[in-house]
């Protein structure tokens, strides 16, 4: 199998490593470029960065920060309780334990490397191992906890390197009559709204679900069931069970996403080769954005420091001449830097008067900043976004 490289996205830093000081000393950078598999039409980082180094007890993201997505969650678990009847439920990155805390009632059992969440969960009286999930992880665990009905995991599998251990290990912890909930960013619609901005450290791979069916056969897994979301800017939750296992059908809708993808051209080369084109265009027109905003001399601050955006800020070079700080929700994050931009970053108490522009970080939550900040608009304020083209928004 061949490995072709379609996109330099420059050097990036570690997107999670929100910085104390704007001038820290060796900051850690690495090449972001996205690769091709020949054979599985997978796409992927072309050099991975070491796990230890993203997922530690420092680690920022909390998945229970916005309203949305502690909704979504809930809403998820009662339909999960319904749809399988489940007795028992592993999840793979259990985070803050946004979702797995529904299932207090049942048999529920968290996995977590980075240390500091892992105790979140532990004292919300979830057992959790603070490890990185691996075959011998899962042996470890059906030792003392027996297989399970319902394994579900967010937003960790395209965070994890060796995917071919990674499902066998899920295989292997599932009830023959099991299912395997995957949930990650859609790699078509990454495409199509030319978000490159989910290309980064931790996104070692972003899925479409012509490569999740290529490289999931020899586990033993197959796709049964797909359902789109609107989460991170669109995502996937693909429901999987064992290929032996004939209880559940296979989906219409599987065969109908497979085909929109071959439409799409989601296995050709080529695809990429002009997704990269159009990706060093968004970068020119979002800098002339920015720098005329600057020659007017109005203020840009920014909205959300997501991981995506460093991607963005890192890419375009956009740096504190541009954006003065960023709001953020999350606590952990305020009073810290951007990595590699070294963007100030404070905790949101509403946007200030003297702000004329807001540049989007969280796009993916639009809607729900949008709601939220009627006011900033009514005033005249405008926010900035690159999806999935670089303009401003003034309504
Ligand atoms: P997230 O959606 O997880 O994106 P990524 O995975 O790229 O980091 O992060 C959203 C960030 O935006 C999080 O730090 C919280 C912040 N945020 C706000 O500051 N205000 C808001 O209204 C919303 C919705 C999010």
């Amino acid at each position: 199998m061949k490995k072709i490289n379609f996109l330099n996205l420059g050097k990036h830093p570690i997107t999670n490593n929100f910085l104390s000081t704007a001038n820290p000393k060796n900051e850690f950078f690495y090449n972001l470029k996205l690769s091709y598999h020949t054979e599985t039409k997978l796409i992927s980082l072309n050099n991975f960065v070491p796990p230890k180094k993203m997922f530690n007890n420092k680690y920022a993201h909390r998945a229970s920060a916005s309203i949305t997505m502690r909704e979504a969650y809930s809403s998820l678990a009662q339909k999960i309780k319904k749809k399988f009847n489940s007795k028992s439920i592993l999840e793979i990155g259990s985070n803050d334990g946004v979702f797995i805390k529904h299932f207090s009632n049942i048999k529920n059992i968290g996995v977590e490397p980075c240390k500091n969440l892992a105790e979140l969960t532990t004292k919300m009286k979830v057992k959790t191992y603070d490890k990185f999930w691996t075959f011998q992880l899962s042996n470890q665990i059906i030792k003392k906890h027996g297989k399970f009905d319902v394994i579900y995991s967010a937003n960790t599998i395209s965070h994890i390197h060796k995917l071919d251990e990674t499902f066998k290990a899920i295989e292997n912890s599932l009830n023959l009559d099991g299912v395997f909930i995957l949930e990650d960013p859609s790699l078509l619609k990454s495409l199509q709204k030319l978000s490159y901005d989910q290309f980064y450290d931790e996104h070692a791979y972003v899925f479409s679900i012509t490569a999740l069916k290529n490289i999931t056969k020899k586990s033993g897994l197959e796709i049964f069931n797909i359902e789109e979301l609107k989460t991170h800017g669109g995502s996937n939750r693909v429901f999987f069970k064992k290929i032996k296992n004939k209880k559940f059908k296979i989906s219409k809708n599987v065969y109908h996403h497979l085909s929109n993808e071959k439409k799409f051209g989601i296995h050709k080369l080529k695809t990429y080769r002009d997704f990269a084109k159009k990706v060093q265009k968004s970068k020119e027109s979002l800098i002339k954005i920015f720098q005329k905003i600057k020659k007017e001399k109005k203020k840009i601050i920014g909205y959300g420091a997501t991981y995506k955006s460093s991607t963005v800020l890192n890419f375009c070079k956009i740096n504190k001449n541009f954006i003065s700080y960023f709001v953020d929700t999350t606590p952990t994050k305020s009073g810290k830097f951007t990595p590699g931009s070294r963007i100030p970053i404070k905790a949101y108490k509403g946007i200030s008067d003297d702000v004329d522009y807001a540049f989007l970080g969280a796009w993916n939550f639009k809607k729900e900043i949008l709601k939220k900040e009627k006011k900033f608009i009514k005033r005249g304020g405008k926010f900035i976004t690159h999806v999935p083209y670089p303009r401003i928004i003034s309504k």
